[in-house]
């Protein structure tokens, strides 16, 4: 994969002793091309159990299934659509969650005792390496605590989890750098549950429909919940969150409302895009990539060390309101709710 140099990856007894952890009912650090999983057997229920303490996470907010190749689709889900076996053979490895009723033997640890599951193959050598050696699904959501920034490098792995993960291997900065795009294909329509890097106009071309949207926040919660709607914790309004608060304002007028928001005392953490940096010391300014792929692929460690470098206020340069970015504009919109402690908690938002 780019970006990642070959001689740093784990070798072949990495990969097995993580594999053999696994088979051992332990948690490991896995890499993707999106970001840093929290990897189980997918079979062992305690293994699963195990995700959700280390996490925080509701046990009853299900968790993608990881697959060697597409080939490995029947042991997991029944039902299967042509449009998934298009999607996968365009997209797989890739970004793209598919959710697909599932087969008898997945646990309702994995799938939240829904009747569907979410499988994806993932495009990243160590992750694709320790899937063929362990032969069977991984279980793995985001190696992040519940509600938290997702990792995009080993060493968030570590800092978010610590001892709680047997072993994490080290397949260097996650390419995409958010999450897989989400695609439920187990209720007739194709409805994209979480954006992503692979858009629903890739998905078009490839199905020939468009996939329906249910990004907006406003139809979570109560509708949500009542009606038969699988729980997504990545659809919480709150979520993907650093602790510092977060707000997202215009270009225009960036650089005036964090001065004023600096006021005399305060520091102001900067993520830009397009807006020079204005040297101001009460200022900590970063430049992000102007693109959304190199936005993506930063994004997260940016967060970080933007939540980590002792700011009041973290504010981020708007964004364009373009399909292009709509993946982007998701995440940060949430981590803008979620942000601050003590403050609209995501766990305190549980009610999708
Ligand atoms: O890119 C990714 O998808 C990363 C990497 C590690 O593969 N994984 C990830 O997992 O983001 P997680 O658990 O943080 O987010 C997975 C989302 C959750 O919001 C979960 O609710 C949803 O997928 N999900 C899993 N199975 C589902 C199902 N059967 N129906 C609806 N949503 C499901
Ligand atoms: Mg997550």
């Amino acid at each position: 994969m780019k970006g990642t140099d070959p001689a740093l990856l784990p070798d072949a007894d990495d990969i097995r002793r993580a594999a053999d952890l696994l088979r051992a009912g332990e948690l490991v650090g896995m890499p993707t091309e999106t970001v840093y999983g929290l990897a189980a057997d997918a079979l062992n229920v305690d293994a699963v159990g195990k995700i959700f303490s280390a996490k925080g996470r509701p046990a009853d907010h299900p968790l993608i299934v990881h697959l060697p190749d597409a080939a490995h689709l029947t042991r997991w889900a029944r039902a299967i659509p042509k449009e998934a076996i298009a999607l996968a053979n365009a997209f797989w490895p890739g970004p793209l969650t598919l959710i697909l009723k599932r087969e008898e033997g997945v646990p309702d640890a994995v799938t939240g005792g829904q009747d569907t599951v979410g499988l994806r193959v993932p495009d990243h050598p160590v992750a694709l390496a320790l899937l063929r050696a362990f032969d069977s699904g991984i279980a793995a959501p985001s190696a992040n605590r519940f509600g938290r920034i997702s990792p995009t490098t080993a060493a968030h792995v570590r800092e978010e989890l610590g001892d709680k993960v047997a072993l994490v291997l080290d397949g260097g900065p996650c390419q995409v750098g958010i999450e897989s795009t989400i695609l439920d294909l187990s209720r007739g329509t194709p409805v994209i549950l979480r954006p992503g890097a692979i858009s629903a106009d890739d998905i078009a071309r490839v199905i020939g429909r468009r996939p329906a949207t249910r990004t907006a926040h406003a139809e979570e919660g109560a509708a949500a919940a009542e009606s038969n709607q699988p729980r997504v914790s990545g659809s919480l309004a709150a979520h993907y969150a650093p602790r510092t608060p977060l707000q997202l304002i215009p270009a225009a007028r960036l650089v005036e409302e964090a001065a004023t928001l600096a006021g005399e005392g305060s520091r102001v953490a900067v993520l830009a895009r397009t807006c020079p940096d204005p040297r101001d010391a009460r200022l900590i300014w970063r430049n992000a990539p102007a693109d959304p792929a190199g936005f993506a692929h930063e994004l997260y460690a940016s967060l970080r060390e933007l939540d980590a470098c002792g700011a009041d206020f973290i504010v981020v340069e708007a964004l364009p309101e373009t399909p292009d970015w709509q993946a982007i504009a998701d995440r940060l919109g949430r981590a803008a709710v979620g942000s601050g402690d003590g403050e609209a908690a995501p766990d305190e938002h549980d009610e999708t």
